[in-house]
């Protein structure tokens, strides 16, 4: 199945995303991620990203179309994707469309995780990640099972995101509810969007993703 997960910053599409690609074979395919690896390489591409990206701000449209069109090229997504943080406005939805259509392809479900404005700055600023493999962790909510090392490769190396500084996480929240909020009604009437409860606990969530990969849940 092809899915969408649509949500404010922190509401949990990372996680979520990451667990399903562990035990379900679907690809994770993260914009945000995929946007950090070209602001690595320190190319002049990457520093116009890092600029965009540490101000809050969205990256242009045409840009986040071709990515996600060479990368739905690729063989692995055809077991099944999720897209995690695309699309993010209404012009990359409508540019999604189309190019689903044009390479036969469909959506199976958008998965909107509803949470609560004040849980995320909270979720955001205690995040931290593996630097070698990319685990996700947060300081309250999910820290490794042995402290300072990684519970998925063992590294003692973990890193903080620089847009997760709280100044520009008030940006990222702005930008959401004029940017992608909209995209709510867009996909509600297509029919195909299920809403969670992004405040419950992870394993909570996880069941009810769950429940609409197997066609169970109630939209
Ligand atoms: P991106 O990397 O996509 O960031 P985001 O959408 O802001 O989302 P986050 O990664 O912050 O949150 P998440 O929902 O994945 O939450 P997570 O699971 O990590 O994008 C970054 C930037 O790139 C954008 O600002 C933009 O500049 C650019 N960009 C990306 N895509 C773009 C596009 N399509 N167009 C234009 N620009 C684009 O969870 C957060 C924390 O909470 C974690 O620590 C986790 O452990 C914890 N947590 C998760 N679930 C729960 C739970 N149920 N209970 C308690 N804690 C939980």
């Amino acid at each position: 199945m092809n899915l969408i997960f649509l949500g404010p910053p922190g509401c949990g599409k990372g996680t979520q995303a990451e667990i399903l690609e562990r035990n379900h074979g679907l690809v994770q395919l993260s914009t945000g991620a995929m946007l950090r690896e070209a602001t690595a390489t320190g190319s002049e591409f990457g520093l116009k990203v890092k600029a965009i990206m540490d101000a809050g701000q969205l990256v242009p449209d045409d840009v986040m179309l071709k990515i996600i069109d060479e990368r739905l090229d690729q063989p692995d997504t055809a077991k099944g994707f999720i897209l995690d943080g695309f699309p993010r406005t209404l012009v990359q939805a409508e540019g999604l469309d189309e190019m689903l259509a044009r390479k036969q392809r469909a959506l199976g479900a958008v998965v909107a995780f509803d949470v609560d404005e004040s849980a995320l700055v909270e979720r955001i600023s205690g995040r931290f990640t593996c630097a070698k493999c990319g685990a996700g962790y947060h300081d309250k909510f999910r820290q490794p099972s042995k402290e300072g090392v990684c519970d998925a490769c063992g590294s003692t190396e973990f890193t903080r995101r620089s847009d997760d500084r709280p100044e520009n996480v008030k940006a990222r929240l702005d930008v959401y509810a004029k940017q992608t909020a909209p995209l709510l009604p867009y996909y509600t009437k297509k029919g195909i969007i299920h809403h969670v409860d992004g405040m419950a606990d992870v394993d909570t969530v996880t069941r009810s993703v769950r429940a609409i990969l197997n066609g169970s849940a109630d939209s």
